[in-house]
């Protein structure tokens, strides 16, 4: 079965194809358009979508070597996201779709992130815990198949990506921050700023970050009151080091109290090198499997959509008319 996949829940215009549980092409066109203004702009975001979703697109059918015409079903994000980005993304695909007479599979962007370790290992057993940590979210999930899930906890503020784009942002690190602070990371010192852990000591999985980021701006505060120059490389190490502390804490101690042999990590934060070596060192303590996608399959990307889309096709179902009848759905997440 071939899928043809489209996402543009946010600031990436993304296409791939997949056949059969095999990626033949994944194209995710970044937006550096909201470089300039230190965060997305969600107007900017569409219009962006909009001047490139035709070209992704036919990419991903020409790095494929496919056509229209081999193309079984088309999946799309449908949520949660930005409502113009969402609106871009999911009108194109119900038009390709009503074109060709093909089937339209709408997708939950959280749950394609929740499922992407399958697509790095295919043969993966559930259960597994998965922990998802992006731009807009972090939970920690307990995933029991391709149809059943639970959450185990959330943040209760913002998600780990802002902390680490708000913290780059309070620096005067580009934007996205996450990768900026995992790059400076390396050249700082971890132990430099003694930085709040949120919730670290409650039994819920739950997470906090927002009196991490304002922890930051006081010290940064502090030190441009005395005239300093920022230690930025120390900043980020002690930011990092505070943030993945909690991830893989609170992601572990699901594994150890289900008893569970499987962690997973998915989302654009789970491309950042401490988290996902912290992880690897505590999954192989417990000899468990430890699956991380590589980081195209990390970030919003469209083979993830295509996957889960594959995952839960039904052939049999449905006619066109009723595929294209969804709406978009900005704020869903299913717990
Ligand atoms: O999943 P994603 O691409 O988009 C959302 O659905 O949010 O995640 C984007 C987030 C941004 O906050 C970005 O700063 C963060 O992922 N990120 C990182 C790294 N690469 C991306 N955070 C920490 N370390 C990284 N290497
Ligand atoms: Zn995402």
């Amino acid at each position: 079965m071939t899928i043809l996949a489209i996402e543009t829940s946010c600031d990436d215009t993304a296409a791939a194809v997949v056949k059969d549980g095999r990626v033949l092409s994944n194209i995710i066109s970044s937006q550096d358009i909201h470089d300039h203004y230190g965060g997305i702009v969600p107007e900017l975001a569409s219009r962006e979508h909009v001047k490139g979703i035709s070209h992704i697109v036919s990419a991903a059918l020409t790095t494929a070597t496919v056509t229209m015409e081999d193309v079984d079903a088309i999946a799309v994000t449908y949520g949660p996201g930005l409502a113009g980005s969402l609106l871009v993304g999911s009108h194109f695909a119900k038009g390709l779709a009503l074109r060709h007479a093909k089937p339209l599979i709408p997708v939950h962007h959280i749950e394609a992130h929740l499922y992407s370790g399958y697509l790095e290992v295919p043969t993966l057993t559930y259960p597994s815990i998965c922990l998802v940590v992006s731009g807009g979210h972090t939970s920690i999930f307990h995933v029991v198949d391709v149809n059943t899930y639970s959450v185990l906890g959330s943040t209760k503020d913002d998600a780990a990506g802002e902390a680490f784009d708000k913290i780059a942002k309070l620096l005067g690190l580009g934007y996205p921050g996450g990768p900026h602070v995992d790059r400076l990371s390396l050249l700082g010192d971890p132990k430099a700023f003694d930085l709040p852990r949120g919730l670290y000591h409650e039994k819920s999985y739950d997470f906090s970050f927002s009196g991490l980021k304002t922890a930051v701006r006081r010290e940064v505060e502090k030190l441009r009151e005395k005239g300093l120059t920022l230690p930025v490389n120390d900043l980020c190490a002690s930011a990092q080091s505070a943030i993945v502390d909690v991830l893989v804490s609170k992601t572990l101690r699901a594994v150890d109290d289900l008893g569970i042999r499987a962690v997973v990590i998915a989302g654009g934060v789970s491309a950042n090198t401490e988290l996902r070596s912290r992880m690897q060192e505590e999954a192989q303590k417990r000899g468990i499997v430890f699956v991380a996608p590589r980081m195209d399959y990390c970030v919003d990307n469209a083979a993830m959509i295509a996957s889960i889309a594959q995952l839960r096709f039904d052939p049999k179902r449905r006619s066109l008319a009723t595929d294209i009848d969804f709406e978009i759905s900005p704020r869903a997440l299913r717990a």
